[in-house]
């Protein structure tokens, strides 16, 4: 299982960075609208210089032709730059074109196994099951991710991975795991909070008081010796 940050925040991707964990960041329109003023392809280019990884870009356009031009334009902003299309007919038209030039994609907004299928079929790098949106809606996201990775098991021929997206909790990453997922994206609160632990806490104070009572023990005995 590979982590990915899913945000276009620099601060968030310089700091998940540092802790050597990333292997790829996923960006949305969502995403970027909340980077109040940031250009896109300096945002993307900075990410890039940051994280040696897939970085997804995403296209706007609702037509095969608009999406095929963005990314060809995006694929020019770096090697890691990965293409995210919807998981519409336009989009599969797209990632066919995109893959003809060497471009990679990942399928996005993708709610079925059916379409998952096809973005596989069409060449996807990846496609984004979302989880998190179909447990809004009293549905079993994590079904979803199991049941995309017992088809892509037995079709042998499908190279795509399944990219674990919309996770909301810790144990959203680690289910997503045990169901076949090759990647989660990640929001950086969820990373950060998938490494706190009450006890971890605790342990780490009780230590610290330990070994400062043994140095005031050490000094007091020094103390009294001299
Ligand atoms: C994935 O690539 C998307 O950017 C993301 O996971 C969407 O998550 P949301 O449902 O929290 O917006």
């Amino acid at each position: 299982m590979k982590i990915y940050l899913d945000t276009a925040n620099l601060g968030e991707i310089r700091e998940a960075a540092r802790w050597g964990i990333l292997s790829g960041v996923t960006t949305n329109p969502s995403l970027m609208a909340r980077e109040t003023g940031a250009d896109f392809k300096e945002t993307i280019q900075e990410i890039a210089a940051l994280v040696d990884g897939p970085i997804s870009a995403e296209t706007v356009s609702e037509d095969a032709d608009g999406m095929v031009q963005e990314g060809i334009e995006y694929a020019t902003w770096h090697h890691n730059v990965i293409i995210k299309v919807p998981s519409t007919t336009d989009g599969l038209e797209a990632v066919s074109r995109l893959g003809r030039r060497g471009i990679r994609c990942n399928v996005t907004l993708c709610f079925s196994t059916s379409q998952a299928l096809m973005a596989a079929l069409a060449g996807a790098f990846v496609v984004s099951p979302f989880i998190g949106r179909l447990d809004d809606l009293s549905q079993d996201g994590m079904e979803l991710i199991r049941e995309i990775a017992a088809v892509f098991e037995q079709n042998s021929e499908i190279r795509t991975r399944i990219l674990a997206a919309s996770i909301r909790h810790p144990r959203h990453v680690v289910e997503a795991a045990l169901a076949g997922a090759h990647i989660a994206t990640c929001p950086f609160k969820v990373l950060k909070k998938g490494m706190r632990h009450p006890l971890t806490d605790k342990g780490m104070a009780s230590f610290l008081a330990d070994w400062r009572a043994r140095e005031v023990d050490m000094a007091l005995a020094g103390a009294s010796s001299g």
